[in-house]
């Protein structure tokens, strides 16, 4: 198939692009570079051997993105959609809700008004786990009922709801939602991974940049929650993994019309302590951290049932918390400012 990947230069979008040219998939690539950096192409082609056309180009333009399509009209079109372009930080879409819902819903509607017009039907949409909000016991299955608590987790919710009413309006669309938990780690070669923008929000990037000495300390977030260390507990996922079930979602999905939820998770809940004990092995020595105030919004535990991912698509985690730490130090180590150019 021709994947066209929104947000391709992302961090989950290029470890996915990588995944989806392994498989034999043909690539293109959209993106405004919001978050992300070009680089990240050149690299997934030099581990690939292949080539991934690039098209600098904003959902919120319609006539662009129509643009895209069109450019491959000619030589069979695009065959389906995996959409990961969006705003993604839960504070920051408190603080400027418009501006999440206008790039989020607003560029979703954009990118669906131009993939009806053309005809192409089959999409891959990154929701979050964000959307089981904070009513639902652990683990998530996904028939509960959802409900965000964060402007950032209604975007999701929202489009969500857009996709079902469209694949209910008409059946020949072929829909895939998933669910992601805790997306962590990078390309074993350590040459593609997480490149946050400013001071990091997830744990993960946050212990690795005071693994390379750019930050003095971790801040663990809550020492006194009702888990077995008292640290909240999440579902950490290698993001290797994740990508490599964007594929089989994809494949699934373009063979069977309707709208399908999955969650992409391990089922596993592991405490912040347990990740930064996993990370201090990958990187041979204890790493200073404190103790501090519960960050306002989190939840003291949640992870997935990964179990219908399994059975419909024939996906499941496979890498373990040390793998995913190992991976993650490996990348931050040989890139210590990420994407940008040694100074
Ligand atoms: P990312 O910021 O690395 O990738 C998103 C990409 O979308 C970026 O390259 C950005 O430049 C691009 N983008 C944003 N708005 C755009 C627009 N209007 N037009 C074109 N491109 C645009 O984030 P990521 O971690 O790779 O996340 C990918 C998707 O998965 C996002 O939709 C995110 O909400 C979702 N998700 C992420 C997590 C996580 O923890 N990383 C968890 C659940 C869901
Ligand atoms: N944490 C710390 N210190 C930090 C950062 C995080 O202790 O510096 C703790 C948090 O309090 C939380 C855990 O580490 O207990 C994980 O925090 P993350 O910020 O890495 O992840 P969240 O579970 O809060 O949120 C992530 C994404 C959301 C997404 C959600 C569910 O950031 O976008 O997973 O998929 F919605």
């Amino acid at each position: 198939m021709r994947v066209l990947v929104t947000g391709g230069t992302g961090y989950i979008g290029s470890h996915t692009v990588l995944c989806l040219l392994e498989a034999g998939h043909q690539v293109v690539v959209l993106d405004n570079l919001v978050n992300s950096s070009q680089e990240s192409l050149v690299r997934v082609r030099e581990l690939t051997g292949k080539p991934v056309s690039f098209h600098h180009v904003d959902l919120l333009d319609e006539p662009a993105v129509d643009g895209v399509f069109g450019a491959y009209e000619a030589d069979g079109g695009i065959d389906a959609v995996i959409h990961f372009a969006g705003l993604k930080a839960v504070g920051e879409s408190v603080h400027q809700p418009l501006r999440y819902y206008h790039n989020n819903v607003t560029g979703t509607i954009n990118l669906l008004r131009v993939m009806d017009a053309r005809g192409v039907r089959t999409l891959v949409f990154s929701s979050s786990a964000t959307v089981y909000g904070d009513r639902n016991p652990t683990p998530y299955i996904e028939k509960m009922d959802i409900g965000a608590n964060n402007p950032y987790g209604r975007t999701k919710e929202q489009i969500e709801d857009i996709l079902s009413d469209v694949g209910a309006a008409d059946s020949r669309w072929h829909i895939a939602l998933l669910r992601y938990f805790n997306p962590v780690g990078a390309h074993p070669s350590g040459r593609i991974g997480e490149d946050p923008m400013g001071i990091p929000n997830n744990l993960v990037p946050f212990i690795a940049q005071v693994a390379v000495g750019r930050r003095e300390k971790l801040m663990v977030f809550g020492g006194d929650y009702d888990t077995p260390d008292g640290t909240a507990l999440r579902d950490y996922i290698h993001v290797m993994d994740l990508s490599e079930g964007h594929v089989a979602a994809v494949d699934h999905v373009a063979k069977r019309e309707g709208v399908f939820r999955w969650n992409l998770g391990s089922g596993i809940g592991s405490s912040v302590f347990d990740v930064l004990h996993a990370f201090e092995r990958a990187v041979g020595h204890p790493l200073p951290y404190e103790v501090a105030a519960r960050r306002a919004g989190d939840l003291p535990a949640f992870w997935a049932d990964p179990s219908s991912a399994l059975a419909d698509l024939g996906w499941s985690t496979t890498k373990t918390l040390d793998e995913m730490c190992e991976d993650h130090w490996r990348w931050q180590k040989n890139n210590p400012a990420g994407y940008a150019p040694a100074e």
